[in-house]
């Protein structure tokens, strides 16, 4: 079989192009990075594991009426999803103190927020994707104030869907990072949901004991990280097969 043509190289997936136009293929890799890519590790099936979970919470946004990118999984490690153009912004949102929101404000981690606060940040790895504000946003042309406000909409939507999933099987969000893309369906533009939402990408932590279930066991050295997002998929009852 020819070899795909590959469209984009991340540090934890890959993107190739897909069997229509319009579509793409993205594979999980194992390579687990940490802190602009200064800490790099494989973790053994860290791939497989976030194409499950992406997928799980992919469909059930779908359901719920929130567009993405997600069209089918393919394999153990590949999704067929629509090819967007990313905004180049990373959407954070955080419903308890934790990370870079506690370094840079001195909050203690753990402490609740009186409300989901959202955060943007430019999608640069050379300059370590600093946080902006929409005034950056607007006025350097990433997106426009009515895109911004579709952006919040969402990302909102996905807060309350991921928290209700999470708390349904003892687990706290505590916060999480999305990317949007652009489509055009007859010169009409939408914003739909895309990359993917994984324990690589959110704060998961066991509401009974506090205990991590998300990258910041990688990051911290807090023990397998297989493990943890093992714990999460099994709650979840997407527990991988071979398939
Ligand atoms: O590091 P920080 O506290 O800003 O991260 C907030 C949330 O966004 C965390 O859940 C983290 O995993 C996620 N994040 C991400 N990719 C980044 C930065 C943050 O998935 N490049």
């Amino acid at each position: 079989m020819a070899r795909r043509k590959k469209v984009y190289e991340g540090k934890a997936k890959i993107l190739y192009e897909g069997p229509e136009p319009g579509t793409l293929v993205q594979y999980f890799k194992d390579d687990a990075t940490a802190f602009n890519a200064e800490k790099k590790d494989v973790i053994d099936g860290k791939g497989v594991l976030n194409n499950r979970l992406s997928e799980f919470f992919m469909v059930g946004l779908g359901q719920i009426g929130v567009p993405t990118h997600f069209i089918k999984r393919l394999n153990m490690r590949e999704q067929l999803i629509r090819a967007v153009e990313i905004i180049p912004l990373e959407i954070i949102v955080r419903n308890v103190a934790a990370g870079s929101l506690s370094t840079r404000l001195g909050i203690e981690e753990g402490t609740p927020l009186p409300r989901p606060i959202i955060e943007f940040c430019y999608k640069d790895d050379k300059l370590g994707d600093p946080l902006v504000a929409e005034e950056h946003i607007i006025a350097f042309g990433w997106a426009t104030q009515q895109d911004l406000d579709d952006i919040v909409a969402l990302a909102l939507r996905v807060n309350d869907f991921l928290s209700g999933c999470m708390l349904a099987v003892g687990i706290k969000l505590v916060d999480f990072k999305i990317e949007v893309g652009r489509i055009w369906d007859n010169d009409f533009q939408r914003l739909i949901l895309a990359d993917e939402i994984s324990p690589d990408s959110c704060r998961l932590w066991d509401i009974e004991t506090g205990k991590k279930l998300d990258k910041d066991v990688f990051r911290r050295d807090l023990g397998s990280l297989t493990d943890a997002y093992t714990e999460v998929a099994r709650r979840l009852g997407v527990l991988p097969t071979n398939s």
